[in-house]
């Protein structure tokens, strides 16, 4: 039986590429619906690339649901420098036939959750978390019906990448994060941590451009174009893979490891705003609230996972 699951995404190269790997495991992942979210660029291309994405895989029968257009409290930092003023850099997809949905997203998640039976549908965020945050805080009762959240979100060895301190996915709406995690909900994070370890590196873009399908070689543009992924980001040669992690980490768990710890967020210190405080030692004797996946056990074993499924897709 086919996990379901619902992505809330920014497209977003790195989601271009979670999307499409999602889309290549349908015998393990029905995907209910996207929702798009103000993120890497404003929702209006996030949710416009969401349905680019679904048609360039096929799936035009998924529906994409645009969610908000601004973080809970502060406004929308956006990085076009990393993934271009469109939000595919250097990818050039058709306008989508099918239009969005008119609902909001978030009464989206709050309409599918309600009617979910207990803990039936998995969220997989791979943006700013500010829409199942509102759902959660307009409706807290939609818990029941989630069986546990996946976020691409944080950093502790890391460091941040927008500020010495903190990761975009949570820096971009701090107040979201917190909201998560004091939810109480199953919370798995991919922090910097683990997704800096996953790099699209030139003999990967190799081995990705030899596959003869139009998502393989949409992913492949998407990571050949020099972009302004931060330059200590890029120490290593390859931008990093952070969301496709997601995706892979509900495929195949044995790829990652981490440990259940207590992660906290600071949302008033203007130095450190966004910052996630993992206890990964136990020190503050807070409970645990998340796990926290910081090693990649398989480095080939993810890569070909997501080699494997771009070639399943037309
Ligand atoms: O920090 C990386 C995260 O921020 C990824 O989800 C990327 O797509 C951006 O949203
Ligand atoms: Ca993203």
């Amino acid at each position: 039986m086919a996990r379901k699951i619902i992505i809330d995404t920014d497209p977003g190269k790195d989601d271009a590429a979670a999307i499409l790997l999602a889309l290549g495991a349908p015998e393990e992942l029905e995907v209910l619906s996207l929702v798009a979210v103000a993120g890497n660029v404003p929702l209006a291309r996030t949710e416009g690339n969401a349905r680019r994405l679904l048609e360039l895989a096929g799936r035009a029968d998924i529906p994409v649901y645009p969610g908000c257009a601004r973080p809970l409290v502060r406004s929308v930092i956006t990085a076009e420098h990393v993934h271009g003023e469109t939000g595919l850099v250097g990818l050039v997809l058709p306008e989508p036939r099918v239009p969005a949905q008119a609902a909001h997203g978030v009464d989206h998640l709050i309409g599918t959750l309600r009617a979910a039976a207990p803990g039936e549908i998995t969220l997989c965020l791979l943006g700013p978390a500010t829409n199942l945050a509102m759902a959660l805080v307009k409706a807290p009762e939609i818990a029941r019906g989630i069986a546990e959240v996946v976020w691409m979100a944080g950093a502790r060895s890391e460091g941040g990448n927008v500020t010495p301190a903190s990761e975009y996915n949570v820096h971009a709406d701090p107040e979201a994060a917190a909201v998560l995690l004091e939810s109480g909900l199953k919370l798995t994070l991919l922090p910097l941590d683990l997704t800096h370890q996953l790099r699209m590196t030139a003999p990967r873009l190799e081995r990705l451009r030899r596959i003869d399908t139009a998502a393989a070689r949409a992913v492949a543009t998407l990571f050949s174009e020099p972009d302004g992924t931060p330059h200590h980001e890029r120490e290593e040669e390859g931008a990093p893979l952070h969301d496709p992690c997601v995706i892979a980490f509900l495929l195949r768990p044995e790829l990652f490891a981490g440990r259940f710890i207590n992660v906290a967020v600071e949302t008033a210190s203007p130095l450190a705003l966004g910052m996630t405080v993992a206890d990964w030692f136990g020190v503050t004797g807070r409970p645990a609230n998340a796990t926290w996946l910081n090693a990649v056990v398989d480095q080939e074993g993810f890569f070909g996972l997501l080699l494997e499924r771009l070639a399943r897709l037309p």
